[in-house]
């Protein structure tokens, strides 16, 4: 068979897991959450007093952490951490912030790089991150970057948050976002950009099931079906 790779990079909030997931499904493809990832190796440093400043210590860690991808019958991604089911735990604020630094760190893009490169090679996936497109999957069969206007994702992240039951501002949501922005796309290495070869889809003006529309229909253009 022949192994499909979908990459779709952009900024926090721009929809790309719920997107990622629901377009996924459509096309019968695994979803790989690499965000998720790295806030797991994130929540391992904050459990463990690691800052993520003190890159020999993080990297020493990394081995030991035990970070394990597993999939629900209806292909729902759950991050183990140690054995431990944290899917829920990763996605506080705090964590988000966390990881931003922790994905600043080169040992820790090192190490995930063939973790996430491997995943691709046995199954047609979509994968979503910042430099899936870039640097993880070169000659991915289809790169995507996924956007909308920092305003529009902070309202939606808001959103979420408060359906989760946490008490947040849209103002710190926004600020949350811009200096995440910030973070992502100024690190050293893999920054957030987009890959020359990307197919640009901007959400800001469309809602959820059209942006889901566009998606299904650029990733089956390029796929020739
Ligand atoms: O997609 P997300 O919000 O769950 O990502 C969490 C953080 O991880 C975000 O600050 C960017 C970083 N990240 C990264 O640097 N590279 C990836 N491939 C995926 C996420």
């Amino acid at each position: 068979m022949n192994v499909i790779s979908v990459a779709i990079d952009g900024p926090s909030g721009a929809g790309k897991s719920s997107l990622a997931r629901r377009a996924a499904k459509a096309l019968g493809f695994v979803y790989v959450d690499t965000g998720a990832i790295y806030r797991t190796v994130a929540l391992y440093c904050s459990e463990n007093g690691i800052s993520p400043e003190d890159h020999a210590t993080v990297a020493a860690a990394l081995p030991k952490m035990n970070v394990q991808l597993d999939y629900t019958e209806d292909g729902t991604q759950r991050m183990l951490l140690g054995g431990r089911d944290v899917s829920e735990l990763i996605r506080t604020p705090e964590i988000s912030m966390l990881t931003s630094a922790v994905a600043a760190v080169p040992e820790v893009r090192a190490y995930l790089l063939e973790t996430q490169r491997k995943l691709a090679q046995v199954r047609s996936v979509i994968m979503d991150g910042r430099d899936i497109g870039t640097v993880v999957l070169p000659n991915a069969t289809v790169k995507i970057y996924l956007t909308a206007a920092p305003e529009a994702r902070a309202q939606r992240r808001c959103k979420e948050l408060r359906e989760k039951g946490m008490d947040v501002t849209f103002e710190e949501v926004l600020k949350d976002v811009q200096q995440r922005d910030y973070n992502d796309s100024h690190r050293e290495i893999s920054p957030l950009k987009r890959a020359d070869d990307a197919h640009l889809v901007d959400t800001t003006c469309l809602d959820f099931e059209e942006s889901l529309d566009v998606l299904v229909k650029v990733i089956r253009q390029y796929m020739g079906v």
